[in-house]
């Protein structure tokens, strides 16, 4: 298959379908989120699970990275585990699950149902294909950047060694972020450019992700793109993108976005985010 003719484009039609003509180890890294047990009603389109992973597998670059967010519905009072079955359909079919990773809505939908605490995140489950090969961890200033902790040591917990040996460092003035990462949804301005689609990603996530795990000029791909944040991200970030959806409406809305940023020429808004990102 010609693949120019899918790189930095919008493609519309089912993923599994259009996955298949992709050759295999062609992906950097993908960054989706899949339907979530009919949660929303996304114009009732099926959504083959199995397969879709596969095809993933096939296609993803040696080292490189799916990372699939993803919640569950609560039917008859019980979750219904799905992300979870999910995570272990990956592993089987040969994925690493490098982390599990928590989106932290900042501002949750508030429940109606009162014998639960209220539900604010979803699973960002990051696989690998053998051991990962790009990543550029966002750091965050240490809260006690340069304190000396006198008479304080480090224990090796991973090599089984519970005995204290070795003195401490000062504390350094930055370390790797955590892996629960917080967002606002829905309410800044670059994300009510997605309004229309019922379910868009934080445009700052996707950004968080695709710079950690890809390098400018790297393919990333979404097959489940919606209102096209992923790919709009890369875009942003220089990375090549692939965003495929089975519906035609929000395959529209993606392009708009991807236009209106393009035309735009946001360059400086591009070039000032690189800056921080590399700083
Ligand atoms: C959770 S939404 C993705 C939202 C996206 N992350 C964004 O920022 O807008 C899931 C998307 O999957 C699409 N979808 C469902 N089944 C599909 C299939 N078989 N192939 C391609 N897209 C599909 C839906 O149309 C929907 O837009």
């Amino acid at each position: 298959m010609e693949m120019n003719k899918y790189r930095n484009n919008i493609i519309e039609g089912n993923c599994l379908d259009v996955l298949c003509g992709f050759q295999d180890n062609l992906v950097d890294m993908t960054l989706t989120s899949p339907p979530y047990d009919n949660l929303r009603s996304y114009k009732g389109f099926v959504f083959p699970f199995e397969e879709i992973a596969n095809e993933l597998y096939r296609i993803t670059k040696d080292g490189g990275v799916v990372v699939w967010v993803v919640n569950d519905a609560t039917i008859k009072c019980s979750e219904t585990g799905t992300s979870f079955k999910q995570a272990l359909y990956f592993k089987e079919i040969g994925f690493n699950l490098h982390d599990t990773m928590i989106f932290q809505k900042k501002n949750p939908i508030p429940q109606i149902y009162k014998k639960r605490y209220n539900g604010t995140f979803e699973y960002m489950f990051i696989f690998s294909k053998g051991v990962v090969k790009t990543h550029n961890p966002i750091k965050i200033d240490c809260l006690h950047a340069g304190l000396k902790l006198n008479g304080t040591t480090y224990k090796n917990y991973s090599r089984g060694e519970q005995t204290r040996s070795k003195m401490a460092k000062p504390v350094k003035k930055q370390k790797i972020k955590g892996n629960i990462w917080e967002y606002v949804v829905g309410k800044n301005k670059e994300d009510q450019d997605a309004k229309g689609h019922p379910a868009p990603f934080p445009c700052s996530l996707a950004r968080d992700h695709i710079s950690s795990w890809s390098n400018p000029g790297d393919l990333v791909l979404d097959p489940m793109s919606g209102s096209g944040t992923t790919c709009l991200a890369a875009l942003q970030l220089g990375r090549d993108y692939i965003g495929i959806d089975v519906s035609h409406d929000y395959c529209e809305l993606a392009k708009q976005r991807i236009s209106k940023f393009s035309q735009n020429g946001d360059i400086f808004q591009n070039v000032e985010m690189q800056k921080k990102r590399s700083a």
